[in-house]
């Protein structure tokens, strides 16, 4: 497995001092995921359907909001993260709250080291979370050896073909920028502010991310012994990727009126055989 150890070091610096940032801002809404609001978003709710005592897995689970969502839905849910802070959080969110949910601290591809191997009937992978990884046919053996005989994963994630776009200032088109098939080399990117948009700046600005073809993602996941069961594109995001884009009420965002839609994420489910 191609491993980028420096990447994964600036990456946890950079997610490390956004943890207590995002978990303090209103784009997360913590205080109302305490007061009892379901913090999944409106796709991933719909798709994931009936979850109630299943083993979950939720890799790359950050400060843990939706590994603990899909708790309160009855999942026997495993939030896993390489971010000791956001771990942290996510700990005593659980305390906090009362619910049930185990957070453990790893590298996604040191997952089978530290979680029980085919011990999980979901594995549950939302948006912002493959784009930090550098290797995705190691990403898809992962899932597969986490998985038991029978589960699936649910994977929702920014679209490549969007990913390989950028709109600099509001007033500029957007452009195709970054190369949609990108090899091994990560793509650095320098920015102070993140994306919960609260004025809040970071002293860790370099990010080193990569995008994955919808082929590799997919080709990877077949390769490891994976089934695709269905595959979703969507015209919306959770976060701004574009200076015009529109946050509608229910805290999506939209590509502004009369410019052309786009495939802005993508949703699959991929099953392991019996
Ligand atoms: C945008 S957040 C994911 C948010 C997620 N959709 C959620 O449910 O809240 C990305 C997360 O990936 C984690 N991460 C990045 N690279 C990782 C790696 N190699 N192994 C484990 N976690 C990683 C970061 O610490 C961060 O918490």
């Amino acid at each position: 497995m191609s491993r980028n150890d420096s990447s994964f070091d600036v990456n946890l610096r950079r997610w490390d001092e956004a943890a207590p940032i995002h978990a303090a801002s209103e784009f997360y809404g913590v205080a109302e995921f305490k007061a009892g609001k379901d913090k999944l978003g409106a796709i991933e709710s719909e798709e994931i359907g009936d979850i109630a005592g299943k083993r979950l897995v939720h890799l790359q689970c950050h400060f843990g909001l939706d590994t603990l969502s899909l708790a309160r839905r009855g999942a026997v849910a495993t939030g896993y993260d390489f971010s000791p802070q956001a771990i942290a959080i996510a700990r005593g969110l659980a305390a906090e709250t009362g619910i049930a949910a185990t957070f453990v601290e790893g590298n996604v591809y040191d997952a089978p080291a530290k979680l029980p191997r085919a011990g999980f009937d979901i594995a549950y992978v939302t948006v912002g979370a493959i784009n930090w990884l550098p290797d995705i046919r190691g990403w898809a053996k992962v899932v597969e050896t986490l998985l038991a005989p029978g589960g699936f994963l649910y994977l929702l994630e920014g679209h490549p073909a969007a990913n390989m776009l950028e709109q600099k200032r509001l007033e500029d088109p957007i452009t195709p920028t970054y190369n949609y098939f990108q090899g091994a080399e990560p793509l650095v990117f320098e920015g102070a502010e993140t994306y919960t948009e609260d004025g809040k700046t970071l002293a860790n600005t370099v990010t080193h991310e990569w995008i994955h073809s919808l082929a590799s993602v997919i080709g990877g996941l077949l390769e490891a012994g994976l089934r695709l069961e269905w595959f979703h594109e969507h015209a919306r995001l959770p976060w701004r990727l574009f200076p015009s884009m529109v946050r509608a009420e229910d805290g999506m965002y939209d590509m502004p009126p009369g410019a052309s839609n786009l495939p802005l994420l993508f949703s699959l489910k991929a099953r392991k055989p019996t």
